[in-house]
């Protein structure tokens, strides 16, 4: 048996992707279309982070859809139709990455009836995730990385420090209004035990430039924390919030992960993940 045959039972199976929200940076192209289908090449932004997900052992992707995101569910189902009248031509192929997911892994939905925010948007996936840990994936925040995933990397990190982990990165200190923004105790390189979130906060307020990014791995005692969250910045009810009440008991780790983050949820982002991916896809 070859070494990479020997499947260690993952820590993690489901992944989460809260998926409801308007898009409205990228209107009108998101007024009947999904942001999370929107194209970096041919793959929608969603299954790049499905494919992320499944690197890092994940076989659940348990998404959080609202209205007129339908177009996700079908592009995670089979199209017998068009498998049909491509079969035996050279276009075959390209439906062999959708078709292996679609093979190894089980799709569940719900919708959040009100955009409540992302914090709302985490709690509606209780009824999908059971109270077991589980990863959340931002899928216009697309992460690559040459040798290992972000996931990936975290779920090993989730198995050192077993509590709530945030994948971080230092950002420009002039758009820190933008993200959630922690400050913490340095335990090992790049690794920090959070003691502070602030979600979107001025430059002047922020407590370092080290942004959460949309990848996490949470324990399942978020659910009963995000409950009684209040509303917090713009009226929502914020992860931030309530993972800043896991830090309080120095249950929150994040890290500095290894890779390139693109934030496709912006224009600039998106054209630059397309660049860059287009460049390197032609170079191989
Ligand atoms: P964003 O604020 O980046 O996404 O939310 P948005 O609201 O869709 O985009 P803009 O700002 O209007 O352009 C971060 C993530 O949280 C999800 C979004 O789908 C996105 O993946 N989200 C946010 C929800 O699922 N529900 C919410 O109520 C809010």
């Amino acid at each position: 048996m070859k070494d990479n045959a020997i499947m260690k039972t993952p820590t993690i199976h489901v992944c989460l992707f809260p998926a409801a929200g308007y898009g409205t940076r990228f209107l009108p192209a998101t007024k009947a279309m999904p942001k999370e289908m929107l194209p970096i090449l041919t793959k929608p932004l969603i299954q790049y982070g499905v494919e992320e997900a499944m690197e890092a052992g994940m076989d659940t992707m348990a998404i959080i859809t609202g209205r007129g995101k339908r177009a996700i569910a079908d592009h995670f189902d089979v199209s017998y139709e068009l498998e049909h009248e491509i079969k035996g031509s050279v276009k075959e192929k390209m439906l062999a990455d959708i078709r292996h997911i679609i093979d190894n892994v089980t799709f569940t939905y719900t919708r959040q009836i009100e955009m409540k925010g992302l914090g709302h948007a985490i709690l509606t996936g209780r009824a999908l995730t059971g109270y077991q840990p589980f990863a959340v994936v931002l899928a216009d925040d697309m992460c690559v990385n040459e040798d290992e995933g972000v996931l990936s990397q975290m779920v090993k990190l989730y198995e050192t420090y077993r509590c709530s982990i945030v994948a971080i990165e230092e950002v420009n200190p002039d758009e820190t209004d933008k993200y959630g923004v922690i400050a913490g105790e340095e335990i090992a390189e790049g690794i920090y035990r959070v003691t502070t979130m602030v979600e979107k906060p001025s430059p002047s307020d922020a407590p370092s430039n080290l942004a959460i990014i949309g990848r996490y791995i949470l324990t399942p005692d978020i659910y009963d924390i995000l409950q009684t969250t209040k509303p917090g910045k713009n009226g929502e009810i914020q992860i931030t919030d309530a993972l800043m009440e896991q830090a309080r008991g120095g249950n929150v780790i994040a890290y500095k992960f290894r890779g390139k983050r693109y934030d496709c949820g912006s224009v600039d982002g998106y054209v630059q993940a397309t660049v860059e991916l287009y460049e390197k896809a032609k170079r191989s």
